[in-house]
């Protein structure tokens, strides 16, 4: 008999629900037994909270959006913000009470679904003695070593879906449409969504962009009677000359800036610069909601179903990933080690290119 428990962190991804019922499930056919964490390592903090998971409690929720245990951004264990008696925030170290819970617990493995901060987490308990497996979490698909996160192909069809409806619209009324999409620091949303949507133009944070560039696209398919214009701009996209966009750190404990704003300043360039009636819109949280694709469904629940074989063959300190189609793993060290930027030289960028979609750089 093992006794598993689960954790979901970081920015929600469709497809978590997917990985927990795969977990639960495959579990329940070994005769083990699974728990989940709410809201990240929170409920590892009192383990009264840990909620019992079986079969019947994940019934039918590969197919829903969101985690049904809760996600936050802002739970680092290793510095977590409490208010001491004075009213004055320290940030405390709650990891080892995380570790003393767990034995407690008598848990055999933490299978730690997340992006690369909550992966960069697990990591910590790793080195600390927690035998964790990583499951690789997020719309970005910023993670190293597995070639898809779940979560990515969901946002980038919303993202597309979103595109197609703007071309109609812009059309009617000879408009400049500059769409913000999410992605941090890697424009794989863009792209994907860019390409695939008729983007003329999609600005990625891989290549600085040129403000000017973009606005002699926009004439040149004006030349060429296309009165308008679909311009995809990652969030974390940057102008060459170094300007970058964002909102501040956001909420107390959260670690990343907030970003945002990009899209706007792009759209107010050109129409200072091109006279172009343009307008501009953030596509936000509507890429991180709703059910997952087929696509990602099928993804998560491969992650989920690998992740316990993993517990049965002793693999920790591993994430499950997606390597050459199949199910691999590597360790959660490599995973994190760097964001995965888009390649400039896929053939993707070659085809946008080929297309005569313009970067701006
Ligand atoms: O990492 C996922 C993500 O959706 C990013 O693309 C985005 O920058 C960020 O999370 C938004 O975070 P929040 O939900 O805290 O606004």
């Amino acid at each position: 008999m093992k006794k598993i428990v689960i954790s979901t962190g970081g920015g929600d991804a469709p497809g978590l629900n997917a990985v927990i019922y795969a977990v639960v499930h495959a579990s329940a056919r070994k005769g083990w037994e699974v728990y989940g964490s709410r809201s990240g390592y929170s409920g590892f903090l009192d383990i009264d909270e840990m909620v019992r998971l079986t079969p019947r409690d994940v019934e039918g929720i590969y197919a829903t959006g969101g985690t049904i245990l809760g996600s936050t951004n802002k739970g680092n264990p290793f510095a977590r913000p409490v208010e001491n008696l004075a009213g004055e925030i320290q940030l405390v170290d709650t990891s080892d009470r995380i570790m003393r819970n767990f034995r407690r617990m008598k848990f055999d493995c933490h299978i730690a679904i997340g992006g690369d901060g909550s992966l960069e987490i697990a990591n910590r308990f790793v080195e600390k003695g927690m035998p964790v497996i990583g499951v690789p979490k997020t719309i970005d698909n910023d993670l190293e070593e597995t070639s898809r996160t779940f979560g990515f192909d969901t946002a980038v069809s919303t993202a597309t879906e979103a595109l197609d409806k703007l071309h109609s619209t812009a059309k009617s009324h000879d408009r400049v449409m500059v769409v913000e999409v999410m992605g941090r620091d890697s424009g794989w949303i863009a792209l994907y969504s860019g390409v695939s949507g008729g983007a003329d133009a999609i600005l990625l944070p891989e290549i600085p962009f040129d403000i000017e560039m973009v606005c002699d696209k926009i004439a040149d398919n004006d030349l060429h009677d296309k009165n308008y214009s679909i311009v995809v701009v990652a969030e974390g996209a940057k102008t060459i000359d170094g300007k970058v966009f964002n909102k501040g750190h956001g909420e107390l404990g959260r670690e990343e800036v907030v970003l945002g704003g990009v899209g706007e300043w792009v759209a107010s360039e050109i129409r200072k610069r091109t006279d172009k009636d343009t307008r501009s819109l953030v596509l936000g949280h509507i890429q991180r909601g709703g059910s997952p694709t087929t696509f990602d469904r099928l993804l998560a629940l491969r992650f989920g179903a690998a992740a316990v074989r993993m517990v049965e063959e002793g693999i920790f300190g591993h994430m499950v990933a997606l390597k050459n189609s199949t199910m691999s793993s590597v360790p959660i060290a490599d995973a994190v080690r760097h964001r995965k930027q888009v390649d400039l030289d896929s053939d993707k960028v070659c085809t946008a290119r080929d297309i005569g979609i313009c970067f701006g750089g």
